[in-house]
């Protein structure tokens, strides 16, 4: 099975007080973006799969996510910031520059 583009979001957990994307709201961030492509019709073989991922080493960049084949990493402070990300990039093949991270 493979997808059209493959998104991992860091949802990455730490109790120490060190920074992580959970302290970023992370998860609600996720979650939208998972309801949104399912809404929309995207998810599924061939389509667009959303994954949850555990940290990515770019703690200090957070929240993050990458989207595959590409190799994109964005990251996002709200769910308007998100949509953007799925209507330009994962439907229109567009790329938001505002917010990746290089
Ligand atoms: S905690 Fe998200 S990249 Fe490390």
């Amino acid at each position: 099975m493979s997808f059209k583009h493959h998104v991992f979001f860091c949802l990455n957990q730490r109790s120490n007080g060190e920074d992580c994307c959970d302290r970023h709201n992370a998860f609600a961030l996720f979650d939208f973006a998972k309801k949104r492509v399912k809404e929309l019709g995207l998810s599924g073989p061939g389509k667009i799969r959303i994954n949850k991922a555990g940290c990515l080493d770019r703690c200090a960049d957070g929240p993050v996510a990458v989207i595959y084949p590409e190799g994109i990493w964005y990251t996002f402070i709200d769910t308007e910031d998100v949509e953007e990300i799925i209507q330009s990039h994962l439907i229109q093949g567009r790329p938001v520059e505002r917010l990746q991270l290089t």
